[in-house]
């Protein structure tokens, strides 16, 4: 609810849990007021009052106004939200001011303000999918001018109360005859009550992507960032922030945030000497130009932020559900049927206990179908790519023979990794030539995906649109079509360099060699990679490439989701290196590291889930020796850890034996039982690696009818004894049976029970030890 006071010109922003209030004082600027859970009831709070906090000290601090948009010029000491060059003098010029140019000073005042429900922030997708949850949502525009000059900047609050959210971005209109230059611009400033400078944040690097990391913050500045045109290995911009040792997985007030965007990204956090925190987030400033037309207009995109009062835990949870419901979009599963195939045997073997239905009607639906939920859940298929099975080795017959496999144990998605298209014989060459490579598959790609269909199973496909090897055809015949400064060197990564997306000529080329393969092929799948960092940002568009090329990616995704609702997305990059709110309104997975170590992958994907659902975290199952670390793990480590997201398998299937391929089809078996709860329900990290050496997670089903209990232990010390933890989330009341993947009752026990004394107590502490269970109500007179 939005709620406005015209005698105290007060707003308040009222959320399930949550308020956020704003004033406008007898200058005409909007002030922050305060932000917070709320401990009142609706009528009480609208009628209290709320006093202005501080303001314009005269004294060396006296900048700590909490302006709801900071603007430079007004602002100097500190970081600001918006800083605009004007080359038009004020007429008439006050008397004794000299003729200066630029002016570099921007005020503003309010001027009026309504509430919408069909407000959008910059970029948001136009791919016309819906979300889960459609409802319109109201948002707050509040429109402020500069007296002088003719820029006005509405700021936009639009509300989640469910989750306590709210989306925050800034819009500016030039209504002057003379262009604005935008030197640096945020989507939002936080003002956040003083002392709250305990940080969580990850940070990380190819392969060992979602460190978590908590800090207290210093007076002064601490930024996360990343400079690219992809959202980053090293950092990725969500956080959290409270008082320090004032809040834990389950309690205490955290406030959170995390920005919807892809490019080059900045969140800086602020402490003043007054204790006074601050946050300011959006585009990096660095190379940051944004020139502002006469008449012209311009949206950001979000900073999504919140607050809530139990703690870290309250805040993933939040997240998930907002990201699931209205953020990722809703793949019309409805035009994905494809053609039957008989339930697969191998070598008179039948693996698959759960295998693809076949319906009479002569065609497959799925996940559907094969999930035995409705499609509007769209949880994701169980997916096998062959990237770690044969790298650049790929043939026909390998990759049949691995699909093969793969629908014996039960996979639902193929995807054939990179290598299959131009001269892509290996890393130096062919990016860039988006057609099938007849020496890889002389007949085409067709007798591969009818066969993966066959069986059952969607195909999927790899690509990598934003770059071109120098030694391919497209570069040959387009060397100019890359970011590059004129005359100057041009610095390759992984042999490769990045298509100047400023260029609409090269998004049309995209976008057609893509819109070719997915009307030629029977494909339900786009792997989208992107491998390198940015180097010589030189465009035909200058420095507004940073948002140029996000636009591109995004806008060629979102053209081809309208054109193939069918066709899933996932984000990849390098691994891990594209994940944000942005990229997930357009995709439905990502890549989440190529470290597929199973305790590596531990800790990524705990910090991964602090913010983004698990329901979107591709997990898979690899070799006994692991590629990345050469350590070895058991294949219950391996699935234990990868059933713990949208569970895939990357392991060469060619080199198993018939027993082996019994065990992974028996563990897939039990992730179909419990995907549901997995990928739908709510998470509680019970244990988490930092404190505890192992990590314990519990899913439960909204209504608490059901739920996945998961421990693995990483680094336990020899001698002490795992405890027992408590679950959560449970109906005290009803009893609960506890199964394990065999379907075997390992317990009986109330919720209370479970609550109370808890699980585990595991006697088996090794490094490695894994287990996870299904808790299953039981109805009364079961
Ligand atoms: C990146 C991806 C991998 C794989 C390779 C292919 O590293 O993260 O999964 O697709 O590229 O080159």
């Amino acid at each position: 609810m939005i709620h406005f006071n015209p005698d105290t010109r007060t707003f308040n922003l009222v959320l399930q849990s949550s308020v956020y209030a704003m004033q406008v004082d007898a200058k005409g600027r909007l002030l922050h007021l305060a932000w917070g859970p709320r401990p009142v009831a609706v009528d009480e709070l609208l009628s209290g009052r709320l006093r202005p906090t501080l303001s314009d000290h005269a004294s060396f601090e006296f900048q700590t106004r909490r302006d709801e948009i900071l603007t430079f010029g007004d602002t100097t000491n500190h970081e600001v939200t918006l800083k605009a060059n004007f080359t038009a003098l004020p007429d008439p010029l006050p008397a004794g001011d000299a003729p200066h140019l630029p002016i570099r000073d921007v005020r503003l005042r309010y001027v009026s303000h309504e509430i919408v429900t069909d407000a959008q922030p910059g970029f948001a997708p136009t791919h016309g999918l819906p979300t889960q949850n459609g409802e319109p949502r109201e948002t707050l525009r509040i429109k402020l001018d500069d007296p002088v000059q003719p820029l006005v900047v509405t700021l936009c609050y639009r509300l989640t109360p469910a989750q306590d959210i709210i989306e925050r971005w800034l819009e500016l209109e030039n209504r002057g005859d003379e262009p604005i230059e935008i030197e640096q611009l945020f989507f939002a400033a936080l003002h956040l009550p003083n002392g709250t400078t305990e940080l969580t944040s990850v940070s990380g690097a190819w392969a060992q992507e979602f460190q978590t990391q908590r800090e207290r913050l210093p007076i002064g500045r601490r930024i996360i960032e990343h400079r690219s045109v992809q959202t980053g290995h090293a950092a990725n911009p969500f956080f959290m922030l409270n008082w320090p040792g004032q809040a834990w997985e389950a309690h205490g007030t955290v406030y959170f945030g995390a920005l919807a965007y892809s490019g080059s990204w900045q969140l800086g956090f602020e402490q003043l000497p007054s204790s006074d925190v601050r946050v300011h987030g959006g585009y990096h400033p660095t190379d940051f130009g944004l020139t502002l037309a006469a008449g012209a207009q311009y949206k950001t995109l979000a900073l999504i932020c919140g607050v809530c009062d139990e703690g870290w835990g309250g805040v993933s949870r939040r997240l998930h559900a907002f990201t699931c419901e209205r953020i990722l979009p809703v793949p019309n599963l409805a035009v994905a049927d494809v053609p039957a195939a008989p339930p697969t045997v191998l070598a008179g073997l039948s693996l698959n206990e759960e295998t693809t239905a076949v319906e009479e009607s002569g065609t497959v639906k799925r996940p559907a179908t094969a999930a035995g939920r409705p499609a509007s859940a769209h949880y994701r298929p169980i997916l096998y790519n062959s990237w770690e099975a044969t790298y650049f080795g790929i043939t026909e017959q390998n990759q049949v023979e691995l699909a093969q496999k793969a629908a014996a144990v039960g996979v639902e998605m193929f995807c054939l990794d990179d290598g299959w298209f131009g001269g892509r014989r290996f890393d130096v060459a062919g990016l860039g030539d988006w057609t099938v490579s007849p020496d890889v598959f002389p007949n085409g790609l067709e007798p591969l995906i009818a066969e993966v269909n066959r069986l059952g199973m969607d195909f999927g496909l790899w690509v990598e649109p934003e770059m071109v090897n120098p030694d391919s055809d497209l570069y040959r015949a387009h060397p100019e079509w890359v970011l590059h400064f004129p005359g100057r060197p041009r610095t390759e990564a992984r042999c490769q360099l990045i298509l100047d997306f400023g260029r609409e000529e090269v998004v049309a080329y995209i976008f057609n060699a893509l819109d070719s393969l997915l009307a030629q092929y029977n494909i339900a799948f786009i792997k989208w990679d992107m491998n390198r960092n940015v180097s010589e940002p030189g465009s035909v568009v200058g420095k507004a490439i940073w948002q140029a090329h996000v636009a591109g990616v995004y806008g060629i995704i979102d053209r081809l989701r309208a054109k193939y609702p069918h066709v899933a997305f996932e984000s990849c990059a390098g691994g891990g290196g594209r994940v944000d709110l942005g990229i997930l309104g357009r995709t439905d997975q990502v890549w989440t590291s190529d470290n597929t170590d199973a305790l590596d992958r531990l800790r990524i994907q705990e910090g991964f889930s602090l913010a983004y659902p698990v329901r979107v975290m591709t997990a898979w199952v690899t070799h006994e020796k692991n590629h990345q670390t050469g350590r070895f793990h058991e294949l219950s480590t391996r699935f234990d850890v990868a059933m713990r997201g949208a569970l895939g398998i990357g392991a060469s299937l060619n080199g198993l034996d018939d027993a082996e391929l019994k065990e992974y089809a028996s563990y897939i078996a039990f992730y179909k039982r419990i995907r549901h709860i997995v990928q739908g329900g709510d998470l509680y990290r019970l244990e988490r690696l930092e404190e505890a050496g192992a990590s314990t997670i519990l899913y439960v089903l909204p209504d608490g009818s059901e739920a996945v209990y998961s421990v693995v232990v990483h680094s336990h010390k020899l001698g002490q004894f795992r405890r027992m933890v408590p679950l959560r989330g449970l109906i005290p009341s009803a009893t609960y049976e506890i199964l394990d993947r065999f379907e075997k009752v390992r317990l009986t026990a109330t919720g209370y029970e479970l609550m109370v004394q808890g699980m585990g107590g595991d006697e088996d502490c090794r490094s490695g030890y894994s287990c996870t269970l299904h808790i299953r109500r039981l109805e009364a007179g079961d």
